[in-house]
């Protein structure tokens, strides 16, 4: 991003050069391994990406938010008066959601001018959103000195996605944001929210993310029906045990649930998480000990039961996997965020990752008929101001 160009583009739509705008930015996310464990109260590993999203922002006199991106031809303008009611289907709705929640707790909103440009593609599994959300509660909260330390922050940028987007995720894509650190993926607890920063070191590796390019259909509702077998498992289990969530249950438990869930699917979704967390488990242990081999079959293993047991995959995610597999210096494939489209994370050996993208490329394109966009992305630093 150059950052002179996006403040001449600010200067261009909001006027006055005397008024210098500030700069924040918050990183899109990829998860390693541990997918739709953490509204189960789980493990997941993710880290921060250096793309993501920037915004220059500058306190003005009017009572006016003044919205424009460089993203998408769609600026918005919203009187301050109270709190802030929910646009139709705009992306403005994820800053809106923000404010609210520091008006709720008691921020005087003054006028703003914002800029906002994001690198991290949309509806990608990669987070743009909790990005969105994460740069502009940094934003306010320096511009008004609210004194919310990261985690407030990430629960409130959390609860704005939850009540005012209407997106029911769990904590993993705005703490992942918030707490990202160079080079280090985020081991979190979902429950106690305990997280420890575990070095990634790949040597003659590189990560890849390979964005199917599909677009984005029935993902939200497919997220909340799971969202509702995890919570019929729990139910349901509470005969074998007095359980919270399916995390409190581990590998050695899996032999015995199918006597209490007796709905097939039902029980499907139990295992892939109580496995899942398992793997997530294993994989900090290989990751510490420079087990990449051992990490990648984990990310195998997490995949596959992503498409058997809990089936969020589909034909696209599956191709990219199971026919990157087969080709060389491939250490690990997987789907990455809540699936059914979106991306996919792999580890490649770094002399054969041009191989790799173009044979996947080409082989994705005759199966699936789409483009598939590759990046080679770095572990970056969580949301923070930048200096120009
Ligand atoms: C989405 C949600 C996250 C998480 C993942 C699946 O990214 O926002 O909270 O549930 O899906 O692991």
């Amino acid at each position: 991003m150059n950052k002179r160009h996006f403040s001449e583009k600010f200067y261009e739509k909001y006027g006055n050069r005397n008024d210098r705008p500030v700069l924040f930015f918050s990183p899109g996310r990829v998860n390693l391994i541990g997918e739709h464990t953490d509204y189960n109260g789980g493990y997941v590993l993710p880290c921060a990406l250096n793309y993501g999203t920037y915004l220059l922002l500058r306190k003005t006199s009017e009572k006016l938010l003044r919205f424009s991106t460089l993203n998408f031809n769609e600026d918005a303008e919203t009187v301050i008066n109270g709190l802030f009611r929910k646009k139709d289907k705009s992306w403005i709705n994820y800053p809106l959601g923000v404010m609210n929640e520091f008006i709720k707790r008691g921020t005087d909103i003054s006028g703003l001018d914002l800029l906002y440009y994001g690198d991290v593609p949309n509806a990608a599994g990669l987070s743009s959103s909790a990005s969105i959300e994460m740069v502009t509660a940094v934003a306010l909260n320096e511009l008004f000195s609210t004194g919310f330390t990261t985690l407030e922050m990430v629960k409130m940028c959390q609860k704005a996605e939850n009540e005012f987007v209407g997106m029911n995720c769990g904590i993993m894509d705005q703490f992942a944001v918030g707490f990202g650190k160079k080079d280090h993926a985020i081991f979190l607890n979902c429950d106690s929210l305990d997280y420890e920063n575990v070095p990634v070191i790949l040597e003659d590796c590189s990560l890849i993310i390979t964005n199917t390019n599909k677009k984005r259909g029935l993902t939200d509702s497919k997220y909340n029906e799971r969202r509702s077998e995890c919570e019929k498992a729990v139910e349901l289990l509470q005969s074998y045990r007095t359980v919270k969530n399916l995390s409190e249950l581990n590998t050695t438990d899996l032999p015995y649930l199918h006597k209490y869930i007796s709905d097939p699917v039902v029980l499907k979704r139990a295992k892939h998480v109580i496995s899942e967390n398992g793997r997530v488990q294993e994989a900090v242990k290989v990751l510490k000990e420079n087990n990449l081999t051992r990490f990648g079959e984990l990310m195998n293993l997490s995949h596959d039961s992503l498409r058997d047991d809990y089936e969020v995959t589909g034909p696209e995610l599956d191709t990219l996997v199971y026919e990157g597999r087969k080709l060389p210096g491939v250490i690990g494939t997987r789907m990455t965020g809540a699936g059914f489209g979106g991306c996919t994370v792999s580890i490649v050996k770094t002399g054969d990752t041009r191989n790799f993208m173009a044979k996947l490329a080409r082989v994705y394109t005759e199966i699936t008929g789409l483009i598939p966009d590759f990046y080679k992305p770095a572990i970056g630093n969580g949301a923070r101001k930048l200096s120009f």
